[in-house]
Formats: structure tokens, sequence, C-alpha cells
């Protein structure tokens, strides 16, 4: 075949938008470690983003997201931005604790918005999200509460969930897991990643200890009971001197 289906095409650009591509290479050290398994129901408005086209993970998830109504859901931009145009293709599964079981309920996505100042820069390497938030709108309402939205406040710690890598050695977790990862401030991440971390969108959280990895963007920071901002993105995960860097939801318009 001369030229590539419009899905593997797509796949490609899924890949490369999240930081995957090539798929194979080795995956970053750590991931939401210093962890736990964490049960789906006592997240009930967290959901697992996914596409049937992206068929290397189960359930086709490669990011999460945060119910704020009964039909809307906010996740990462840089999750989804590639989609805009195709919102159709986008799932959103609730309740399930792994991604290989069945469990939960799984809704499609009417639209997508974008934040209106996303952009993305680079820092040694990776990509850097800058006001990295979307918007999706659900085909129906779910009968799910919302989850509480907040700032951190002065909060040294915060929760953190994700289906995403574990460690070097767990490149195929489908697992929820959940950590309590420290807050260490701007002042830190400016120091990690100078410009490139502007703390009017970003805020700071994690250490070799318990951090965010690929495949929990869109996900939750929870400070004081409330989703504060979302995983975005970081230099490796877990290394040392480089926390993961999430966006502010105040930063939503
Ligand atoms: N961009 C990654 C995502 O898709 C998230 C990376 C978070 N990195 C970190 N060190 N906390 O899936």
């Amino acid at each position: 075949m001369a030229l590539p289906s419009r899905r593997s095409l797509g796949l490609a650009l899924l890949g490369a938008s999240l930081g995957l591509a090539p798929l194979a290479a080795p995956a970053p050290a750590h991931a939401i470690m210093g962890g736990a398994p964490a049960s789906a129901a006592r997240y009930p408005w967290l959901a697992a983003v996914g596409s049937p086209i992206f068929f290397v993970r189960p359930a086709g998830q490669f990011c999460g997201g945060v119910l704020t109504r009964p039909d809307q859901l906010i996740t990462a931009g840089h999750c989804v931005s590639m989609f805009r145009s195709v919102p159709g293709v986008l799932t959103v599964t609730f309740g399930r604790d792994d991604l290989t079981d069945r469990a939960g309920e799984t809704v499609t996505v009417k639209s997508v918005r974008m934040h209106p100042k996303y952009r993305e820069t680079s820092f040694k390497g990776e990509t850097v999200s800058h006001h990295d938030l979307a918007v999706l709108t659900l085909t129906r309402r779910v009968n799910r509460p919302p989850a509480p939205l907040g700032t951190p406040g002065t909060a040294r710690t915060a929760q953190i969930a994700g289906w995403g890598f574990t460690s070097e050695n767990d490149l195929f977790n489908t697992r929820l897991r959940a950590a309590t990862a420290p807050l260490p401030g701007d002042a830190a991440c400016r120091r990690a990643y100078g410009d490139s971390y502007d703390p009017a969108d970003m805020l700071c959280a994690g250490s070799p200890k318990a951090d965010s990895c690929q495949f929990d963007s869109g996900g939750p920071l929870i400070a004081n009971g409330r989703v504060a901002a979302l995983v975005s993105w970081g230099y490796g995960c877990g290394k040392p001197g480089y926390p993961g860097v999430y966006a502010r939801l105040a930063s939503l318009p």
C-alpha cells in the first residue's frame, strides 16, 4: 500500500503528540510511583480518556480526565488537541480499576474545546504544554458526581492518580494507581525548568519517590480534597531535581 491508512497515520500522530514516538522506545524511568493500587470507586469523577484507534493500550487509554459537569470532562490539552476536528473517536471511561476490565461506563465525546492560550514549546527535547487544558463535552450526561475543584492553597502535599506507567520495568501498567507527592513550590520548578515553567498556569509536584508519568496526563492533582491541577509534562519521570508539572485549573477561562 503506497499511502499509510488514515488509522496508522492517526496513530503515528497520536504517538508523536504524546511523546511516545517511536512507541518501542525505552520507557521513561518511574511513573505514578511511590503509590499503590487505587479503587476507581473512590474517584467516581475520574475518567480514562482514550480511543479505539489507539490499540496499543487496553481501552485505547492514553490520558486521564476529570468530570466537572454531568456532560463535561476536563483533560490535558495535549491529550486531545489532534482530535479537535474528530471528537467522535474519543471515549471516556469511568469506574474502571484496571483498563483490561469491562467494569464501569464508557461515553463518547461530542466536542473538544481547547484552552484558547494552549501552545507548545520544548525543554531538553520534552514538549512543554502551556495552558494545557481542554474541555470535552460528552454525548450524554452521566449519573456521577462532578469532582470538587479548588486551588492548592498552602498544601504541602497532593494526591495524584492515573493508569500510567509505574516504573521503567513496568511498561504495561493498566491498573489505576494513586500516590501522595510533595508540592515543592514555584521556586523549585523555576530552578529545574527556567522560563519553560510559568507559575501563572503551572504547578509543580513530585519527587523521585512519587511522580506521574506517561499516560497519566490529564489526571488529577488533588490538594485538600479538591482537584487543583491536571498532569501535564515533566523532564523524564521521577528524576532528581525535576518535579512533574501540572496545569492549574485556575487557568481555565
Ligand atoms: N506528558 C505525559 C502524559 O502523557 C505526562 C508526563 C508527566 N511527567 C512527570 N514527570 N510527571 O502522559
